[in-house]
């Protein structure tokens, strides 16, 4: 994805700098053709001869020199790339970039570039976390300035939290992932997903029905984040508020069983994400509204199918990977593991749904994503955050297992 791809990579003043020289390395390992700005802050964590030495080409540093300017104008300098690389990202030129400011190469060249740009920020947590940051840092998207990183941990001024520059890998997988989406490809191109989302309704009589406290914001976030790594997603989803997804063919549902027949006939896939609520059991019999009377009605409940296991039952029509939510209110980890096993998927992914927890349609969760060979707990992160990150685990199961 990155062969003879031009990158253009801006230098500025952050320790993270001295990632910059394997970040060329890799790159290049991979094909892609890097020419960098170094800023003044920058050159006092990395020498140009390193970065020219590397990217085996000419380092740009000044604005008004005459020997660049006559090589390589500055307009020129910032057009001839596929995408403008800002790493590490300062504080200082986030807000430079906001702001418009063109006091030097690098901050005239994010000016005059009609690229897409891309920025890995780098900084102490107090600056990455101040108010003046984050608002950058949300016009910049706003301006679809694509962002990697930060990551948290041990800080270079010795304090702990995020502001780490994304790992080299992960820039280059943001890289990737961009040239990918750009060509109109992802790593989940040419497989099919089927994911279920929303709760289930289940009717008593026409007027009432059994429901549960189901949003299907995650459901609809994986089925979200699948098609945008390309897979060919169908999203069969309960009664929700949620707005189907952009580029998912969706199926809408009220019943666990029109929930099942819906699945059964989206098949054969090759990932399935089961994140629905299905209502365990359905009401038998009222065709009538029930009227109040001297007794109380008794409902005649009967066991709805269960989907996951339907789907992940063992046979030549198996999905390569299956994958089911578990809410549990105590023992989490225990008793995903046990449905687990008892279901037949590859992987749940289990979160709190305790009194308190705010899973249920709330925006962020707390999860923890369960396999055969290990338990890995996830932070606090929004539903968008834990979809992204499951479609980012299953691309890269369908890469080595598929
Ligand atoms: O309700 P339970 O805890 O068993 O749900 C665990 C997983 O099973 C979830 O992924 C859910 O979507 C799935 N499920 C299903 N059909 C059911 C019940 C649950 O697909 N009838």
């Amino acid at each position: 994805m990155l062969e003879n791809r031009r990158i253009l990579l801006i230098v500025a003043g952050g320790i993270a700098a001295v990632k910059v020289p394997d970040l060329i390395r890799r790159l290049r390992e991979r094909g892609a053709l890097v020419r960098c700005i170094l800023t003044k802050g920058g050159a006092q964590f990395v020498t140009p001869l390193t970065l020219a030495a590397l990217s085996g080409d000419k380092v740009y540093q000044d604005l008004f020199s005459l020997t660049d300017e006559a090589e390589m104008g500055h307009i020129r300098l910032s057009r001839e790339a596929d995408i403008v690389l800002v790493a590490p990202a300062t504080a200082d030129i986030m807000a430079k970039m906001v702001a418009g400011q063109a006091d030097d190469l690098a901050t005239t060249a994010l000016l005059a570039t009609d690229k897409p740009v891309m920025i890995a920020p780098s900084m102490n947590v107090m600056m990455w976390t101040h108010p003046a940051t984050q608002a950058n840092l949300q016009t910049l998207k706003v301006r679809e300035v694509k962002v990697v990183g930060p990551s948290a941990g041990d800080l270079a001024c010795g304090e702990v939290g995020n502001g780490r520059m994304a790992e080299v890998p992960t820039i280059i997988a943001a890289l990737s992932r961009f040239f990918q989406k750009s060509a109109g490809q992802g790593p989940l191109t040419g497989f099919r997903a089927l994911v279920t989302s929303g709760p289930t309704h289940e009717p008593i009589d026409p007027v009432r029905y059994i429901a549960n406290r189901s949003s299907g914001k995650q459901g609809h976030a994986v089925a979200a984040a699948l098609a945008e790594l390309g897979a060919n997603v169908t999203l069969i989803s309960g009664p929700t508020h949620e707005p189907d997804p952009d580029g998912v063919k969706v199926t809408h549902v009220e019943t666990a069983r029109q929930m099942m027949k819906a699945c059964a006939e989206a098949m054969p896939a090759e990932i399935v994400v089961c994140a629905a609520a299905v209502a365990d059991w359905s009401v038998k019999g009222n065709v009538q509204k029930l009227k109040k009377g001297v007794k109380s009605p008794a409902l005649n409940l009967s066991e709805n199918p269960d989907i996951l296991a339907t789907l992940a039952k063992a046979g030549p029509l198996r999905p390569g990977l299956v994958v089911g939510f578990a809410a549990e209110t105590e023992n989490l980890i225990e008793n995903a593991q046990l449905k687990r096993a008892k279901k037949n998927c590859d992987w749940v992914v289990a979160n709190d749904v305790s009194p308190g927890s705010d899973t249920f349609g709330g925006d962020s969760k707390t999860v923890h994503l369960v396999t055969a060979e290990s338990v890995e707990s996830w932070p606090t992160l929004r539903k968008r955050a834990v979809a992204e990150r499951l479609a980012e685990r299953i691309a890269a199961y369908a890469e080595r297992h598929f």
